[in-house]
């Protein structure tokens, strides 16, 4: 059988493994894509793309790429609960930190803004720019099987246009097969929880909504009708994939029954339904059941074989984390992939992701199922979960509006803003943090003082993602993420804090890895333009933080050292496994 060689083969071109081969080609790492279908994402399917996606990948250079092709934030976010688009308004949340007070907040945050960008858009970028920087991609290549030793990994895939099949061998293989994986099947990766929770249909349509949406623009509008909250992701969804004509519904269907005939005509009415307005032309584009899962694996890896994304973590789209986390998840895992392959990290240091990874996989597929049932709060204040009589339900939502049903407002007032523990969810987002031996601890703790799931806390304690400030360069003003990342490892100091520089070169030298050493202060390579730095940095000026490639805290020192190389090295050795 003819057998094809690489150092990596990704199985799956979805975010994941579109990420996995964008990073690992920047990081000059040799790779192959097998992807089991003719084509990407061929639906919008995720969407919200979180200020931590967009920090990879502003590190990748695609950045502007990606902004140029999404929905800005400022049309993400006033997100209403109504009856029907043409219908009552029960209540307006800001989402997606539009509200003053966040969008401060968001913006103080990362150099980056959230924005939109459908699956069927951030694929093609993912994969055109992995393959202009050396990956080799195959479409029509369906993974069939492995076998793995102690040097490396045989693939068998199928090339589904001829029928045969051929083996890839590859030093690691990274499963980013989807929901259904089969890599993560073949490993034998545990997993606690559940699929098939709930049923639920995606119809994608065009339509021009501006009348009801543009004096309120959001990417999702929310519905409330009888059987709204059957199945489905809590209540009826029209969500905006282009504005203001370009459409998703999410609409639940009963699991424990057989899912609705998907003909042209039921997803119709119930796009017509939830407008609420059968005179607007509708073109339906797609229809397409789907299952809320509940279930994440407690091991992302084995032997040479590693999974991510929806292979490992596979959940409702509440809390917009699927794309999200799954590109995040290869951004933890190339880096040390790169360093492994050259030689310059020992192979412990793989073990780190399942450590770092595992935990927020978890944390992610609890959110996002929570809230789902968060949602009952809107249908419980609105009287709704009351009687199953559609006349009551009707009777008893209007109530809210007489004199005296003031318990009522206020309870639908309270359910309403509750829900921003689905729409800005900044901690979730921004403080994931790791514990690992590839973090160096130095005896201090993330405290954050305010809810870490709802408030991001900037910290440089060693697991911490790397925090933002922004620093400048004669005309030029940078962030602190900027001077980091580039598959490299980067010592952020201060005045004074010169003697950073020889150690990293020697320690550098000594283990074959790249170190950058900028300082930041008055008269420094950098200024710390507003002071931020200074603020957040937790070390002092002589002191140093230690970043990882992939930005976040490995270590830090408070002050300059008698002998740095020594403690450098030391933090290094033990981050590198070496
Ligand atoms: P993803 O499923 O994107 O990619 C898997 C890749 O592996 C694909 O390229 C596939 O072709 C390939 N593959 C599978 N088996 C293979 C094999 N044997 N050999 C070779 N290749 C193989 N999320 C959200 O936030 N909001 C939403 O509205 C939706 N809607 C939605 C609709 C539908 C229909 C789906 C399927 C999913 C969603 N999601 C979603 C979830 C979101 O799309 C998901 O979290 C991410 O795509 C996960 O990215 P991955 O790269 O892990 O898997």
């Amino acid at each position: 059988m003819a057998q094809v060689e690489t150092d990596v083969l990704v199985v799956g071109s979805g975010p994941a493994g579109g990420a996995a081969a964008l990073l690992l080609s920047t990081y000059g790492v040799p790779n192959v894509v097998v992807t089991k279908y003719s084509r990407l994402a061929d639906t919008p399917r995720a969407h919200i793309t979180n200020q931590r996606t967009m920090e990879v990948l502003r590190d990748a250079g695609l950045e502007e790429t990606v902004v140029a092709q999404a929905t800005p934030q400022h049309l993400m976010g006033d997100t209403p609960f109504c009856t029907s688009l043409a219908g009552e308004e029960l209540g307006r949340l800001h989402t997606w930190y539009t509200h003053p007070a966040r969008k401060a907040e968001h913006d103080l945050a990362s150099p980056t803004s959230i924005c939109d960008m459908p699956q069927h858009l951030m694929e093609p970028v993912l994969v055109n720019a992995a393959i202009a920087r050396g990956t080799r991609f195959r479409y029509d290549t369906e993974y069939v099987s492995l076998t793995q030793d102690a040097s490396g990994v045989t693939a068998t895939v199928r090339d589904r246009l001829r029928g045969d099949e051929y083996e890839i061998r590859a030093k690691y293989l990274i499963g980013a097969d989807g929901g259904r994986s089969q890599v993560a099947a073949d490993i034998g990766l545990p997993t606690v929880g559940q699929m098939g929770v709930a049923g639920s249909i995606n119809i994608v349509f065009e339509a021009d909504l501006t009348r009801f949406v543009a004096h309120r623009p959001s990417t999702l509008y929310w519905v409330l009708q009888t059987g709204s909250d059957v199945g489905g992701i809590g209540m009826g969804l029209v969500r905006c994939v282009r504005p203001w004509h370009e459409w998703l519904i999410v609409w639940g269907y009963d699991i424990n029954g057989s899912p609705p005939d998907l003909t042209e005509e039921y997803a119709r009415r119930i796009a017509h339904q939830l407008i609420g307005d059968p005179s607007v032309p509708v073109r339906i584009t797609s229809s397409s059941a789907w299952t809320v899962n509940h279930l994440y694996a407690e091991r992302y890896s084995s032997g040479r074989v590693f999974c991510a994304g929806d292979a490992v973590h596979r959940h409702p789209p509440s809390n917009g984390l699927g794309s999200n986390t799954s590109i995040q998840d290869a951004y933890n895992l190339a880096w040390k992939l790169a360093h492994v392959l050259k030689g310059t990290a020992g192979p412990e240091l793989l073990e780190t992701y399942t450590a770092e990874r595992a935990p927020i996989g978890k944390q992610i597929v609890n959110r996002a199922n929570q809230s789902i049932g968060d949602t009952r709060r809107i249908f419980d204040a609105l009287g709704l979960l009351s009687t199953e009589d559609p006349d009551q339900m009707q009777v008893n939502m209007a109530a809210r509006k007489n004199p005296g049903a003031d318990k009522q407002r206020q309870a639908l007032r309270e359910a309403v803003a509750f829900k921003d523990y689905e729409f800005n969810t900044h901690g979730v987002e921004l403080n994931q943090r790791y514990v690992s031996p590839a973090v160096v601890p130095d005896g201090t703790a993330a405290e954050n003082p305010r809810d870490d799931e709802l408030f991001h806390f900037a910290t440089t304690v060693p697991g911490a993602k790397v925090p933002h400030a922004w620093v400048g360069r004669g005309s030029s003003r940078l962030s602190t993420l900027d001077l980091g990342g580039h598959g490299r490892f980067t010592l952020l100091t201060g005045v004074g804090g010169e003697a950073w520089a020889d150690a990293a070169a020697s320690v550098g030298a000594e283990l074959g890895v790249e170190i950058a050493v900028v300082a930041i202060g008055p008269g420094a390579e950098y200024e710390d333009l507003y002071g931020d730095w200074a603020a957040v940095r937790g070390v002092g000026d002589t002191g140093a933080v230690l970043t990882r490639p992939d930005n976040y805290v490995g270590h830090r020192v408070e002050t300059l050292p008698a002998d740095p190389a020594a403690a450098l090295g030391a933090a290094l050795r033990t981050i590198l496994a070496r």
